[in-house]
């Protein structure tokens, strides 16, 4: 049988670098969901998480929200050549948000092509507010301009795995933000 390794192991065999903490993401999250909470005050927040990157940010994000909300998905893939984008983002999802106030959970904030798509696209449906929310916040030259209200964490133009983030679907279960180049 395979044995099951502990975190502190997981981090030995996959990092060398621990980026961001558990710690610090989980306390930079708890401060997220109370600015958020005060922002919806009195309102209803739709939660719109861009798998499947976004699945353990979003998961922990919705815990530290003392505003009531509705939770949802969409599928986003966009194709990437040696971790340069193609420029093609296509989208899955069966979501009616019109009139409802909405805010996007994405992962990461790299060029701002798929967070582009998506708002438009939401934005469609007439949403009464669109929002965004991306864990980080990658420094890259000529980002396209998408205004991301809510930022965990600005990082360096490295790539980053864990805590949901992968590279070929691998090491989205990390706890902690590691680099992998
Ligand atoms: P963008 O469209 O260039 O902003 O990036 C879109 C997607 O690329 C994100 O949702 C991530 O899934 C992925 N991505 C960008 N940078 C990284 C990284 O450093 N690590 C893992 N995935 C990344
Ligand atoms: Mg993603």
């Amino acid at each position: 049988m395979n044995r099951v390794f502990t975190y502190e192991e997981k981090i030995d065999i996959y990092s060398k670098e621990v980026l961001i903490s558990r710690e610090k993401i989980e306390s930079r999250i708890e401060q997220l969901g109370s600015e958020i909470s005060q922002d919806y005050h009195g309102r209803e927040l739709h939660v719109v998480g861009v798998l499947n990157g976004a699945f353990m940010f979003l998961a922990d994000l919705v815990r530290h929200l003392s505003i009531p909300c509705q939770i949802c998905f969409l599928q986003a893939s966009s194709y990437k050549d040696q971790h340069v984008s193609t420029g093609k983002v296509t989208l899955m999802h069966n979501l009616d948000l019109s009139g409802k106030n909405v805010l996007i959970v994405e992962d990461i904030f790299d060029t701002g092509l798929t967070l582009k798509h998506i708002s438009e696209d939401l934005n469609m449906q007439k949403p009464a507010s669109i929002e965004i929310c991306a864990l980080l916040n990658k420094r890259i030259p000529d980002k396209l301009a998408v205004d991301v209200r809510y930022i965990g964490f600005e990082i360096e133009n490295r790539f980053v795995v864990g805590y949901g983030l992968d590279y070929s679907e691998k090491y989205r279960e990390l706890p902690h933000i590691t680099c992998l180049d």
